[in-house]
């Protein structure tokens, strides 16, 4: 079988070699480093399914293109899959499949590592103290032990966090319509409002889909307790980044760690060093010494590639070889 493979770096390739070299009969892997959209489908001529990241875009016309070219499975080797119309793939019989769960520890540790950053400032004391700075205003944190932390979708990444959190002395609280029984053994599982007025910390868990775009809007900003920390390493668009942005300017919003933004398919996984950003929101946000911002890194670790490219390998086993796939992304 012949796969294109878009938005593929270096990494991607590392990876998806590797595991295809395990293959009894090896995929025909066609690296593309552009993402799919409408303008790319025809690179996929010629292929009999395609593989995809987060920030590809597979809606209603894009799909009715790759069906014209042939293509039968569309392979996201992410977890969400709010980029694919789900329901336009079920019409035209392009199985999707995901990779449901890759080291949820791993984005888990990066969320931590966005809350840690920002709350001792240690994103500006490196620099600080490489010019020979090393006066301590302005770096003034608060002990974790003892907080109260709202995490928001406690499946396997918000449940990995609370177990992180819980080690480190803190009360968790969960926000979730599907409450799991391990969750609950650790925090405590509240209404959002609540969550929100109670916590020292929001972190952002839960997948988006159009019911909760601007989850986080500025009334939920203003139930939020004041000098509060907002973190999201899930969706950019369950955040209203403007009304963040005015939370921010009032003081009432005391930190921002993000890892995804809603207009990141623009900026992020690319090199735009040299190049004029005019997304004005984004560059409003890069001015504020209590925003943290990574691009979409979450993921990025040696252990959830490797599973990464197992698994869709495995789900393209199953297209090859016609048998049901696991890891199928249905609507009912
Ligand atoms: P999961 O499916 O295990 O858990 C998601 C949880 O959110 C479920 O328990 C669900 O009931 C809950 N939920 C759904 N709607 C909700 C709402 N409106 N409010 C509160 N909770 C709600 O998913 P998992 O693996 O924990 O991933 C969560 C999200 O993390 C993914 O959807 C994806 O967007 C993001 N992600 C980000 C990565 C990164 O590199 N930054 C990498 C992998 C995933």
């Amino acid at each position: 079988m012949r796969i294109a493979v878009f938005s593929a770096h270096t990494y991607d390739k590392d990876f998806f070699d590797e595991a295809n070299r395990r293959e009894p009969a090896p995929f025909d892997l066609i690296y593309q480093e552009a993402s799919l959209s409408l303008q790319t489908v025809a690179f996929a001529q010629g292929c009999d399914a395609i593989c995809v990241f987060v920030n590809d875009v597979v809606n209603a016309s894009v799909l009715e293109g790759l069906h014209k070219l042939g293509v039968k499975g569309v392979f996201l080797r992410c977890a969400g899959f709010n980029n694919v119309d789900i329901d336009a793939a079920q019409k035209l019989g392009i199985l999707v499949a995901r990779v449901p769960a890759y080291a949820p520890e791993a984005v888990a540790e990066h969320t931590i590592a966005l809350i840690m950053t920002l709350n001792r400032h240690t994103h500006r004391a490196y620099n600080r103290v490489r010019e020979g700075n090393f006066m301590l205003n302005g770096l003034l944190g608060m002990t974790l032990h003892g907080k109260t932390v709202g995490i928001i979708g406690t499946g396997k990444i918000g449940l990995a966090v609370a177990r992180i959190l819980n080690g480190f002395g803190c009360r968790v609280l969960g926000f979730d319509p599907m409450p799991s029984t391990e969750f609950t053994a650790i925090g405590e599982m509240v209404d959002l409002d609540s969550l929100l007025a109670r916590s020292d910390i929001v972190t952002l868990h839960c997948p988006l889909f159009e019911g909760n775009r601007h989850l986080i809007d500025r009334h939920k900003l203003g139930l939020m307790k004041p000098g509060a920390m907002l973190i999201n390493t899930s969706r950019g668009a369950l955040i209203d980044t403007r009304a963040v942005i005015l939370a921010l300017k009032s003081r009432r919003l005391g930190a921002l760690g993000i890892d995804v933004y809603e207009e990141e398919n623009e900026l992020f996984f690319h090199d735009r060093s040299s190049d004029i950003i005019d997304d004005d929101v984004f560059q409003r946000l890069m001015t504020f010494p209590n925003v943290l911002v990574t691009g979409h890194q979450g993921f990025f670790t040696t252990d959830a590639l490797r599973e990464i490219a197992d698994v869709t390998f495995q789900n393209l086993n199953c297209l090859a070889n016609g048998t049901s796939c696991p890891n199928a992304v249905m609507n009912a």
